[in-house]
């Protein structure tokens, strides 16, 4: 029986030619405080994930507002930290998304993507995003407007590469039949809770074409930390039992297990962790040096199918 190995090394975002660490980081937490101390902290949070040798940053327009400050915030914030160490841009690539305005609450239109993209350019002040998602489906925008959108973009160099999130595997082929370059990324929510794209055609989809998974919130939000009483479900608390299970067999840490539970996939997805805590950015690369055996991955999908495979 063959264990499920990490692959250490950086790799592509898809078949482009930028290349990342095997976990990134993710700033829908970023922002929230103001002033000078959230710049130091900002700082420390991204000088911790840099030195835990992760490349890939991920942020959006939006993020920042869960936390009651203004659309744009958690951009503006990592755009100051950027613009203090002009040295930090080339050892990153920066993924931004657009599209969703609270309200509204999609828009992919043309002309509101190409604005969003400018605005995002702003904040970050930098001068081309490495990777720029569609952060939702806007089901309102034709694929053919959207493809041209994208592409227009990264011929002005804009953006560099592009992908989706939280799209079906139809959605994807929809906008994959009108482009001419391939889309690099997908970013669907997978984690040992959220297990849906192993099964609904994300991942297949992701193999099938070379597209990188970006797996957001692999640790379920925090949910997976949870002690196992404090589970609101059944299915939660079998979950964390058997990631426990597994962090003593391995010597390791729940969120270690977790994360390497998502990363022992084929298609080799990348998860985004959200930590706002120093010491768990940190401590989150330990996930590269578990080797989970076949048998330990299926236990932690049969839990979270809450149900044993045939
Ligand atoms: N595309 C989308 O629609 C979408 C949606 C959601 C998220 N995302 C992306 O995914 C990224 C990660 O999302 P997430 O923040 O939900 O990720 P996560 O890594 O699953 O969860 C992070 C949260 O778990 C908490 N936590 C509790 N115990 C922890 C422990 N032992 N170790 C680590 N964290 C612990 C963290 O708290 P502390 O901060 O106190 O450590 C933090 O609040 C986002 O920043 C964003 O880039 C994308």
């Amino acid at each position: 029986m063959s264990d499920l190995v990490i692959d250490k090394n950086s790799r592509p975002l898809g078949a482009s030619d930028l290349k990342v660490a095997p976990i990134a980081y993710g700033m829908w937490r970023f922002a929230g405080a103001t002033g000078h101390q959230a710049e130091i902290d900002a700082n420390a949070k991204v000088e911790t994930a840099l030195e835990a040798g992760i490349t890939l940053f991920d942020t959006a327009d939006v993020y920042g507002l869960d936390s009651n400050a203004p659309f744009g915030a958690a951009e503006e914030l990592f755009g100051h930290v950027l613009k203090a160490r002009p040295a930090l841009r080339d050892q990153m690539v920066i993924a931004s998304k657009g599209g969703i305005i609270p309200g509204t609450p999609y828009d992919s239109s043309a002309k509101y993507l190409r604005e969003a993209c400018e605005a995002s350019l702003k904040r970050l002040q930098i001068e081309t995003i490495d990777l720029y998602q569609v952060h939702r489906p806007d089901v309102l925008t034709h694929p053919a407007e959207l493809a041209d959108t994208l592409q227009t973009l990264r011929k002005e160099g804009k953006i560099r590469e592009y992908g989706l999130s939280n799209v079906t595997a139809h959605q994807i082929a929809a906008l994959q039949a009108h482009l001419d370059h391939p889309m690099a990324t997908q970013q669907p929510e997978l984690s040992a809770l959220a297990i849906e794209p192993v099964t609904d055609g994300t991942l297949d989809l992701c193999m099938a074409t070379d597209m990188t998974p970006l797996a957001w919130s692999p640790l379920a939000g925090g949910r997976l930390m949870l002690h196992a009483s404090e589970a609101p479900t059944s299915q939660l608390a079998d979950v964390i039992t058997t990631l426990d299970t597994l962090a003593d067999k391995h010597s390791a840490s729940r969120t270690a297990i977790a994360l390497a539970f998502v990363l022992a996939h084929p298609s080799k997805p990348i998860p985004i962790i959200g930590s706002q805590t120093p010491a768990r950015i940190a401590d989150a690369m330990s996930a590269l040096d578990v080797t989970l055996s076949r048998q330990d991955w299926y236990a932690v999908y049969e839990a979270a199918l809450g149900a044993p495979l045939p």
